[in-house]
Parts: C-alpha cells; sequence; structure tokens
C-alpha cells in the first residue's frame, strides 16, 4: 500500500495564516510588530535561498525584518560586534545567524553570544538546557515543526519507539528530546551505531537527518511506519531529495514526508512561530 503524503507546505500555510492574524491582532491593540533579525556570512548556495525564504515568510505573515548579508572573510570579532547591537536593540525580538559559518568563525561563540530570549534558533545552551528539563523556552526549529506536522496529521507518539538517525545539534539531539518530551521511547542512531537498518526496521516512526541524499533505504523501514524526512540535498540534476530513499519507502510506510514540501515549509513556519513568542517575551519585559 502506498503511504500518505505528510503535506508540510500545507501545515505551514495555515500556520502562517495564523500568525498573520495574531500579527494583526498584536497591531490593533498597540503592541509592536514582530521583528526578527537575520545574518548571513558568505554566499553559499543553499544558505542564501533558506534565508530568502525566511524574509519572503516575514512578509508574508507582516513581521518586520532586518537582513545582514556580511562577505565570507568577515572576521569573528565583527560577527558578534553585530550579534551584540541586535542584543542592544529593543527593536528586534529574534536573531538568528545562518549556519554554516566560514571556517574563521567559531560557530558556538557566536550562538552563545545571542541572548537567549532573541535566540529564536533555540541553539544557545541555556534553551537547548531548558529543553532537556522539560521546561522549553526556544525550541529549535526544525525538530519542533516535526512535531506540530505529527500533532496535525494526529500522529500520537507516546509510547511508540521512535528512531532518529542524525546527531546533530540542530536536527537529531533535539529532535530526540522533543520526541522524549513527548513521551516517545527514543533511539539515537549515529556514523558509529552498528546495525543501523535493524535499528531502523523497528522504529513505528523515523526521522531522519543526515544530509546524504537517499541514505536510509527503503526496504529498511517496518511496514506502517511513520517517516518524516528532514534532509534537502541539491543532486547534480538540480533536483532536491531527502535522506530517504522515498520511492521505495513510500511503499513500506503508513505516512512519510515527500522533499521538498514536507518538513522544510515547517522549519520557516516554526521560526516564526519562535519569532512571536520572542515578541511576547519582550512584551512581558
Ligand atoms: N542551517 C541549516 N538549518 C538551520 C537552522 O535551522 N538555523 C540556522 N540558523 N541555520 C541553519
Amino acid at each position: 500500500m502506498t503511504a500518505q503524503l505528510i503535506n508540510g507546505k500545507e501545515v505551514s500555510r495555515q500556520r502562517l495564516e495564523i500568525l498573520a492574524r495574531k500579527t494583526a491582532e498584536r497591531r490593533a491593540s498597540g503592541l509592536h510588530t514582530p521583528c526578527l533579525a537575520v545574518i548571513l556570512v558568505g554566499n553559499d548556495p543553499a544558505s542564501t535561498v533558506y534565508v530568502r525564504n525566511k524574509k519572503l515568510a516575514c512578509e508574508k505573515v507582516g513581521f518586520e525584518s532586518l537582513s545582514y548579508e556580511l562577505p565570507a572573510d568577515t572576521s569573528q570579532e565583527a560577527l558578534l560586534k553585530l550579534v551584540d547591537e541586535l542584543n542592544g536593540n529593543a527593536e528586534v525580538d529574534g536573531i538568528l545567524v545562518q549556519l554554516p559559518l566560514p571556517k574563521q568563525i567559531d560557530s558556538q561563540a557566536v550562538l552563545e553570544r545571542i541572548l537567549p530570549h532573541k535566540d529564536v534558533d533555540g541553539f544557545h545552551p541555556y534553551n537547548v538546557g531548558r529543553l532537556v528539563v522539560k521546561m522549553p523556552l526556544m525550541r529549535p526549529c526544525t525538530p519542533k515543526g516535526v512535531m506540530t506536522l505529527l500533532e496535525a496529521y494526529g500522529i500520537d507518539v507516546t509510547g511508540k519507539k521512535a528512531v532518529v538517525v542524525g546527531a546533530s545539534n540542530i536536527v537529531g539531539r533535539p529532535q530526540a528530546l522533543e520526541l522524549l518530551l513527548a513521551r516517545a521511547t527514543v533511539t539515537i542512531c549515529h556514523s558509529a551505531t552498528q546495525n543501523l537498518a535493524e535499528e531502523v526496521g523497528a522504529a513505528d516512526i523515523v526521522v531522519v537527518g543526515v544530509g546524504k541524499p537517499n541514505f536510509v533505504k527503503g526496504e529498511w523501514i517496518k511496514p506502517g511506519a511513520v517517516v518524516i524526512d528532514v534532509g534537502i540535498n541539491r543532486l547534480e540534476d538540480g533536483k532536491l531529495c531527502g535522506d530517504v530513499e522515498f520511492e521505495v519507502a513510500k511503499e513500506r510506510a503508513s505516512m512519510i514526508t515527500p522533499v521538498p514540501g514536507g518538513v522544510g515549509p515547517m522549519t520557516i513556519a516554526t521560526l516564526l512561530e519562535n519569532t512571536l513568542h520572542a515578541a511576547e517575551l519582550h512584551d512581558n519585559r
């Protein structure tokens, strides 16, 4: 049986509609318009597209956005100075530094410089720690977006066996924490995992974020499992594909996200939800 497609584009559209309404309501009641500052260093093609999409989404819901495009040879000192300025700018609710950063910059030092209540990516160790102790403040966008998608499709993860493939700080680790928070039994697989096929084959829910095209084979998927593919890989022919061998996996899974149109749009919707949350924290400061 062919799996039902999980339409992230549609769920994202609905979330943006809600955000646009809330933004208009804020304005009508005299509250400030949420403002997101986005910093891009260098001209990585994928990052350039992501940043453009983030700014366009801000426009769509009526947020303000500030954008900073810095040359690839920007020093760490210069970037930290910009972060300090944005931290101190009362107009700015959220700050996002697009990753990856050029190699002369220590990414972690930059992420730790962002004030935690403006850290709409949820990457500051303060926010990571709050997620660990089940008291989230800002939750990383992609994993939170995946949880929103599961909820939108009525997929209850309580007591289910969830397997996360990939242990990055952006996707895998926080995804495992989100699933744990939602009371799944969670396994994290990474490059040292033995018998990956067996681990994946035991999962009711599989979330894959490794950045390698077709890395998870369709035949590994347990019949009836839910497959969430976070990967967005550009192939030589210019087409996009995920980390899961989609054509085979969709014949085994009960539900699956396509690439594009699955998780990607949810990351952006969640970023804007986090920015609204940052604006609400700002209201109360
Ligand atoms: N690069 C890839 N994904 C992300 C993300 O969610 N946030 C930031 N800042 N950079 C990224």
